[in-house]
């Protein structure tokens, strides 16, 4: 059966959200070093992106570097940086030519000078790209965005731009690094892990969670289809009765 086919085009999420898991795992049993999963990782990322703009899901975040993942053994995070700049460098082209706009979220500049001149490099070129966004969450963690956004807040106050009472949802979503997104609709995490691991706290409030237990080097536009096919099952009812859905 092809579940592409079972998918409602209609009902589909607005923002998608991954935590892309399990690369480490995935190199470990077939005998390689860890440096061989993330690789592999980038090619789910490819397909990833290309099942979602042929789809026509808006949004797309990938979780791709936690602000704790600097705390891995060097070598790691130098693979991981060299990956990333390469990726960036490879997909440019794929990006313009399905009309994909890059974005990024996180402290970006912990990163790397080169990482961070590539991903602003990729980021302006396609700025006026619209088919959908993907978003990278790069030196990313919620609690340090949530942090900064308090910041950013309190500076407005002391400095009169705006007053206390007026602080509500909105006012804190144009402060987030996601000031521009809308909430995520479905989060799936990969490779069996059932955490959050400080991704988009906020922004997740209310968004379905799917856990599969496939490494994210094996998956497949096929797992993105089951992932989504049962976002559409379940009943979203945002506090509400299933009466008052229908
Ligand atoms: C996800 O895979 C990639 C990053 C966190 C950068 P892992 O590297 O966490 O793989 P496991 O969880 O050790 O298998
Ligand atoms: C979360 O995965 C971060 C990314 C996928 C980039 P981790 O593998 O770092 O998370 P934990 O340590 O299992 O919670
Ligand atoms: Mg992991």
């Amino acid at each position: 059966m092809n579940l592409k086919e079972n998918i409602q085009l209609e009902k589909l999420p607005k923002h998608i959200a991954i935590i892309m898991d399990g690369n480490g795992r995935w190199a470990k049993k077939q005998g390689m070093i860890r440096a061989f999963g993330h690789e592999n990782g980038t090619k789910s990322v490819r397909t990833t992106v290309e099942a979602c703009a042929e789809l026509g899901v808006e949004n797309l975040t990938l979780y791709a570097f936690s602000t704790e993942n600097w705390n891995r053994p060097k070598l790691e995070v130098q693979t991981l940086m060299k990956l990333l700049v390469s990726a960036l460098r490879k997909e440019i082209k794929t990006l313009q030519d399905n009309n994909i706009k890059l974005l990024a979220i996180g402290n970006l500049t912990t990163l790397p000078q080169k990482a961070y001149k590539e991903l602003h490099e990729v980021i302006n070129k396609t700025k006026n790209n619209s088919r959908m966004t993907l978003t990278l969450a790069l030196s990313y963690g919620s609690r340090e965005e949530i942090i900064n956004t308090v910041k950013e807040i309190s500076i407005k106050v002391k400095n009169n731009i705006i007053s206390p009472e007026i602080i509500d949802e909105s006012i804190i979503n144009e402060h987030l690094y996601t000031q521009n997104l809308p909430d995520v609709d479905l989060l799936i995490r990969t490779s069996g892990e059932q955490r959050i691991s400080n991704f988009l706290l906020w922004q997740i409030a209310y968004a379905e969670l799917y856990f599969t237990n496939v490494l994210w080097p094996d998956f497949t536009k096929e797992h993105l289809y089951e992932a989504i096919i049962e976002y559409q099952k379940r009943e979203r009812r945002f506090g509400k009765t299933s009466e008052q859905l229908s």
